[in-house]
């Protein structure tokens, strides 16, 4: 559990780091925020003009102020429609999970013009300390990520697969090989690893190696070969005992 609240040194300082970044060769994404659209826009152009591929938008963060745009499909729709007027790379919309119909947002986000979107964020959750029997973390409540979300946002971007026509980015607990699998079955172009890292850099040498062993074990040529296999499978069907 986290409560970072998107604390961070702001774009200005960012921009370095983007640009030493850029020295290496793959594709660069900046996730940004705001509050208002306007900096959403300012802070999202920054970026792009220091010279990121494409631009993650965080309308998602569950004790953050821009969870509030992520639960609103006319909020999200409209954010996503006004930033697309202003940039030019490819925008990512990262879904907030706390909501009770993450489809609604999604679609509103695909209307808006979103190139793609990232599910999922952490879902809010707490801890509290029996002994002073006050919540742990000082803004009371965090977001959980990690392999505890794994399987719910495996079912989250199994629904969205489903409806949306944007590639979606799965995001929530991957740590191996088998979970970047996992995301790609259910419809994920692609994946995030976020709280693994933890584990230190050397897991994502890991997953890259068993990816290929899979990838060759199967007699696939590449991993796009996956995607959205889960959907293949039908329920089984309820038994008639008349
Ligand atoms: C310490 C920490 C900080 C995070 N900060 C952000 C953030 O600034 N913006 C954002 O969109 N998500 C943020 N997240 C959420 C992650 O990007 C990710 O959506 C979530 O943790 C689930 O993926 P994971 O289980 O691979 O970490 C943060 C997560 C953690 C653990």
């Amino acid at each position: 559990m986290n409560s970072v609240g998107l604390g961070n040194p702001g774009i200005d300082n960012f921009i370095t780091e983007i640009k030493e970044i850029k020295k290496f060769k793959f594709p660069l994404i900046v996730s940004v925020f705001g509050n208002t659209v306007e900096s959403y826009i300012k802070v999202a152009l920054q970026a792009e003009q220091a010279g990121a591929d494409a631009v993650e938008i965080n309308i998602s963060c569950p004790h953050a102020e821009v969870a509030s745009i992520g639960i609103d499909k006319n909020l999200t729709y409209s954010i996503v429609e006004s930033m697309k007027k202003e940039i030019k790379v490819p925008l990512f919309v990262k879904l907030n999970p706390n909501v009770t119909n993450l489809g609604e947002i999604a679609l509103a986000a695909q209307k808006g013009g979103a190139d793609a979107v990232v599910a999922i964020n952490s879902l809010a959750a707490m801890k509290v300390d029996i002994r002073t029997k006050r919540p742990i973390l000082s803004h009371g409540s965090g977001g959980l990520s990690g392999k505890a979300i794994h399987p719910i946002a495996v079912k989250m971007v199994y629904d969205l697969y489903k409806i949306l026509e944007i590639p979606i980015i799965g995001c929530g607990g991957a740590s191996n090989w088998q979970d970047i699998i996992e995301f790609i079955l259910v419809g994920a172009s692609a994946v995030q690893v976020g709280t693994a890292l933890h584990q230190g850099f050397d897991i994502i040498t890991d997953i890259i190696k068993g990816l290929k062993n899979f990838l060759l074990d199967n007699n696939y040529s590449s991993i796009n070969e996956l995607k959205g296999l889960a959907h293949e499978f039908k329920t089984q069907e309820v038994p008639d005992f008349d």
